[in-house]
């Protein structure tokens, strides 16, 4: 378990990710997606405390938050350390806005001292998905991926991305200008584990050296709405009955493979009452693996295994494929230096695979990406029992400021700021 030590530092760290949380679509609970009002407030309240340190946050036309903190010399490459400011329905209050705050918190640190290299703090418009059902809106735009098709990616309520852009007050036409240029040295995060794993382990911090590849699907059984009091059993085409045998197929497939996690995490049925047998069943899958090739013939197997159902139940079955990403490597320089920084901060240089997805995985595509994972209480996450200990904050702060020096002072790094 970890120590109850904790300091003003970590404290104010812990604060403003419970500062961020009340900026809600919901009155009750943590809910903030993409550009929705409270994410105005959020910019807001991350901008005021940004100014003492006499630096400026703008917002690009994806709705990401950016501040750069520069360098010993003008024109130097950047750095940039950040996360996602989006949540799920009824989140926690650091999945995401941990990694914003520890950023901010490291240039608090730095005490106006400047690096060879400027640090730009991110915070992502759009991590989760859960808007638009398509995750990483915000970081697809810093890698130039944001294009026509996702633009048009409609929300429940039929307003398009391109809408909800320009609705925030800002202008797709512009999104091209926020791709990363070459001047960008690399992308490092902070996050909480999510899972169990450090606990078990007794670490405070690891490093990251891959994030799980992830399948996310939509299906749709169709059957035919009838009488739930007239219509015999073996008469029937029950959109729901197929559904949830299907879901029983995805827990089985997912039991049998190491490390394979299946999720159906939504569920929706039409026309949705009680003495109506269900003409629809709207469901998504989560897949998730370290391997691509075990996660692909998972999804595979269980598109069959739909289609098989369906055609037996005398239902048929669509399916729409949201997400596709494979396995992402972290950068191996910055791994390096990440171990080194856990080892002077007094922390056993763990390294694990993240099952979760995280911008990194995207940025990666673009330029050397890092990540440090801090241990989460019970490894609960996605929920308002999320948490962090303060002494683990505090650890994270060490090493982020070690890490820092380090990358100021060498030689590989700064032939990778002349590069740039
Ligand atoms: C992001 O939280 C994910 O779904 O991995
Ligand atoms: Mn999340
Ligand atoms: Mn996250």
């Amino acid at each position: 378990m970890p120590t109850t030590v904790s300091t003003n530092r970590a404290d104010k760290v812990i604060d403003r990710c419970l500062r961020l949380a009340s900026f809600s679509e919901d009155s009750e609970g943590t809910r903030r997606t993409f550009l929705s009002p409270p994410t105005r407030d959020c910019h807001l309240e991350i901008a005021r405390w940004l100014s003492p340190l006499g630096v400026q946050a703008r917002i690009d036309a994806a709705g990401n938050l950016h501040a750069l903190y520069p360098a010993a010399q003008a024109n130097a490459p950047h750095l940039l350390i950040g996360s996602h400011l989006d949540t799920v329905p009824n989140a926690g209050a650091y999945d995401g806005i941990l990694g914003v705050v520890l950023a901010i918190a490291l240039l608090e640190e730095l005490q106006g001292r400047k690096l060879p290299f400027a640090v730009e703090v991110v915070g992502f418009s759009e991590e989760e998905g859960v808007r638009f059902g398509t995750p990483f809106i915000g970081s697809c735009a810093l890698v130039g991926r944001l294009d026509q098709k996702l633009l048009e990616v409609h929300d429940a309520q039929g307003i398009s991305v391109r809408k909800a852009i320009e609705e925030f007050g800002l202008n797709p036409e512009e999104i091209p200008q926020a791709e990363l240029g070459n001047d960008a040295l690399g992308y490092l995060e902070f996050h909480i584990e999510q899972g169990p794993v450090l606990e078990s382990l007794s670490q405070p911090l690891a490093a990251v050296d891959a994030i799980a590849g992830q399948s996310r699907l939509e299906f749709t059984f169709l059957g035919r709405a009838n009488h739930a009091g007239t219509t015999p059993m073996h008469l029937r085409c029950d959109a729901i009955a197929g559904a949830a045998e299907w879901i029983g197929a995805v827990e089985r497939v997912a039991q049998g493979v190491p490390g394979l996690v299946a999720t159906v995490g939504k569920l929706e049925a039409k026309p949705g009452a009680v003495n109506v047998i269900a003409a629809e069943a709207c469901l998504t899958l989560d897949v998730r693996h370290s391997s691509d090739d075990v996660r692909t013939h998972a999804v595979e197997d269980l598109i069959r295994q739909a289609q098989e159902i369906a055609a037996r139940r005398g239902l048929s079955v669509q399916e729409n494929t949201l997400l596709s990403q494979r396995t992402i490597a972290m950068d191996p320089f910055l791994i390096g230096e990440i171990e080194q920084a856990l080892r002077k901060t007094g922390c056993k240089p763990h390294r694990m695979v993240s099952g979760a997805g995280h911008d990194a995985m995207i940025l990666a595509e673009k330029v050397p990406a890092a990540m440090i994972f801090l241990r989460t209480p019970r490894g609960i996450s996605h929920d308002p029992a999320e948490s962090v200990a303060a002494a683990d904050v505090e650890k994270a702060i060490e090493c982020g400021l070690h890490l820092l020096d380090q990358l100021a002072s060498s030689p590989e790094f700064h032939k990778r700021i002349n590069r740039a």
